[in-house]
């Protein structure tokens, strides 16, 4: 047990793990270790740490932070927090109404950053591929100078994606480059020798299947950034989650067709492995509709122009990508189908939209003979008083 952690929470805290059966208990025991080889060695490294910082790395992880512009009151989880670096930063942003929980899995660490801090960050002994929090619990998670350290990327995403709230926001950062870290990383060898943190388009890959979106990366010499966040979107009680992503040529919004059926490109539609099962005979259409959300679409546009003409229209009576729910459909050719990823022809999403949802199009049930859109067509209205 971390015995760092013995006294600090003995009330409100929000550490806290499910049960086998998938209940949610308050754990007796404060110390959720899975990972002991990376443990050990930051164990060591420990009573040396914060004298290997510079003033420069503090500058910019002040930078970091500050731009991520953190709402006062925010719950923060602070992911391999190490020696709490960035803990007053966290401290000053999310300000008196706010919390801040910092977790690790070595507490040697962890008591370095207990001293600095106190009470007024929770600190919790555990690894963020096993998180011990709640569903939905915080407003930012930022893991700084920590993520290439950890052995299972995909289930740490999943993890943090689960214990986010909904808009909820994460954050990867370094003080330096992508390539520098790798760099740091390989030429200090031995156990982080292959702590590497991935290529961009991967991160992308692991943030999507983690259901995260809008994904943006920075990285130039003084700092590396990767934002994601959670879907805000909720049908009921269950969150609205992607099925998966799409692949296509378009890489900007002036390079996409306005619609998918005026475009001859292929697209391939990568369906995330939970969900290929419900792909079973979708061999058998010919043409499917593709649901998909426009990541890079603004939400607050209810009236706009369209490409036939100036005038203004309502964003429901157009197929523009900007409306509250950026939801685009597309009816596509399938062309090909194999090991979950489908290869068609008439999309017009842009390359990496998160894919929501497929369904095999029919002519007998979907196409209404002489239907049209009213205004492009002949300039008809049907509204009264
Ligand atoms: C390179 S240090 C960075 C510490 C601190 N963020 C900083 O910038 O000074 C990485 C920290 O991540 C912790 N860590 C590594 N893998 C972890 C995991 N799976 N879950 C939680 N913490 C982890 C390590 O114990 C270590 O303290």
């Amino acid at each position: 047990m971390c015995g760092v952690l013995q006294s600090e929470q003995k009330g409100g805290g929000l550490a806290e793990r499910r049960s086998v059966n998938g209940s949610k208990e308050r754990q007796q025991e404060r110390c959720f270790l899975v990972e002991n080889v990376h443990r050990e060695y930051f164990n060591q490294k420990a009573p040396q740490w914060d004298s290997m910082l510079t003033e420069e790395v503090y500058n910019r992880l002040k930078r970091i932070i500050s731009s991520l512009k953190i709402k006062p009151g925010s719950v923060v989880l602070d992911v391999g927090t190490g020696t709490g670096v960035l803990l007053p930063f966290l401290l000053e942003a999310a300000g008196p109404g706010g919390k801040i929980v910092a977790l690790d899995i070595a507490e040697k660490m962890l008591e370095i950053a207990r001293a600095k801090v106190g009470d007024r960050a929770e600190l919790v002994c555990g690894d963020i591929t096993a998180a011990p929090f709640a569903d939905g619990t915080f407003d930012e998670v930022i893991c700084n100078s920590c993520f290439p350290h950890v052995k299972d990327k995909l289930q740490a995403l999943k993890e943090i994606a689960r214990i986010l709230k909904p808009g909820g926001r994460l954050a990867v950062c370094h003080p330096m480059s992508r390539e520098a870290v790798n760099n740091l990383h390989r030429s200090l060898g031995g156990v982080v020798g292959d702590d590497l943190l991935p290529e961009h388009e991967e991160m992308h890959e692991l943030c999507g299947q983690a259901g995260f979106w809008q994904t943006a990366i920075t990285d130039v010499a003084e700092m590396y950034l990767l934002t994601a966040r959670k879907p805000v979107l909720s049908c009921r009680e269950r969150e609205l989650v992607p099925i998966g992503i799409i692949h296509s040529p378009y890489r900007s919004t002036g390079e996409a067709p306005r619609q998918g059926r005026f475009s001859d490109q292929t697209a391939e539609l990568e369906v995330y492995p939970p969900f290929r099962e419900g792909l079973k005979d979708v061999e058998r259409a010919t043409h499917l509709v593709v649901l998909y959300w426009c990541h890079l679409a603004s939400r607050q546009t209810l009236q706009t122009r369209t490409p036939y003409g100036p005038e203004v229209r309502g964003v429901f009576a157009c197929r523009s990508p900007a409306r509250p729910n950026p939801i685009a459909f597309c009816v596509a050719e399938l062309l090909e189908v194999k090991e979950g990823r489908l290869l068609v022809r008439g999309v017009d999403a842009l390359d990496k939209s998160p894919l929501l949802d497929i369904k095999p199009y029919s002519s007998a049930i979907d196409s209404v003979a002489g239907a049209s859109i009213g205004w492009l067509e002949d300039g008809s209205k049907k509204v009264k008083g």
